[in-house]
């Protein structure tokens, strides 16, 4: 009786145990969202809503047009095309989506995150010069590391997710990628744009204190217009 009770109390707790992982919250597919008591206030549940499956089309699951190029007269030279959830309604609650990069010579697609996505990059056409930034290490005499290459036609590269990353057109002629991200929503965080660029500015002082630079530097990167390519 008692090694009966004690064998139960075994099985009970390691089937606690074995339930805790699917006891924790869904990760968040936006940047926020802010309960509602109101439901026609509401726009998101953790994504989209759902259409109702018996009205789905082929046309929610097709995205047209990738093929072609972005406009990269910009101040930066390069263009995002993305095809997440908000161009292609089909990615809801998949985990996926897609985009394509055009940069002309010396086009750079910008420092910048994606907080929901890893990205991996093939190259088409062009020399790309592209790395990433690992986050801050456990130990502080350790610098964040850089892990960069230069990338030619074929090649493929991987961003894991979260980490600082950019591409660099080196070449002589336009270059083009595509990339898969692990998010129907990946977000972008341009580092430059949400630092230098945010509405209202971040105050100067803390700017100052973090890149250890005198106010007038500052001033002059907000007083920036800080493109966004995508
Ligand atoms: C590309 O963008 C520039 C600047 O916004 C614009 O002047 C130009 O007409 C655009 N080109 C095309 C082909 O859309």
């Amino acid at each position: 009786m008692k090694m009966t009770l004690v064998s139960l109390t075994v099985v009970f707790v390691l089937a606690s145990f074995a339930t805790l992982g699917y006891a924790s919250d869904p990760s968040p597919l936006q940047d926020f969202c802010v309960a509602v008591k109101d439901a026609d206030a509401a726009v998101f549940v953790n994504g989209k809503i759902c259409k109702n499956p018996e009205l789905v089309v082929a046309e929610d699951f097709i995205y047209r047009g990738l093929n072609k190029p972005g406009n990269t007269s910009n101040p930066i030279g390069s263009r995002v095309t993305p095809v997440n959830v908000n161009q292609l309604p089909g990615l809801n609650t998949l985990g996926i989506s897609a985009v394509r990069i055009d940069y002309a010579p010396n086009g750079l697609n910008p420092p910048h995150t994606h907080p929901r996505a890893t990205e991996i990059l093939v190259v088409l056409e062009g020399t790309l010069y592209v790395g990433f930034v690992t986050s801050n290490p456990a130990n502080p005499a350790i610098k964040n590391k850089l892990f960069a290459k230069y990338l030619y036609p074929g090649d493929v590269f991987v961003f894991p997710e979260g980490l600082i990353h950019f591409q660099f057109n080196v070449g002589k002629t336009n270059a083009v990628a595509f990339a898969g991200l692990s998010s129907q929503n990946p977000g972008v965080i341009t580092v430059a744009n949400a630092v230098f660029g945010s509405d209202p500015p971040i105050n100067p002082a803390v700017l100052t204190k973090a890149f250890q630079v005198e106010k007038n530097v500052i001033d002059y990167l907000q007083a920036q217009f800080w493109w966004n390519i995508d």
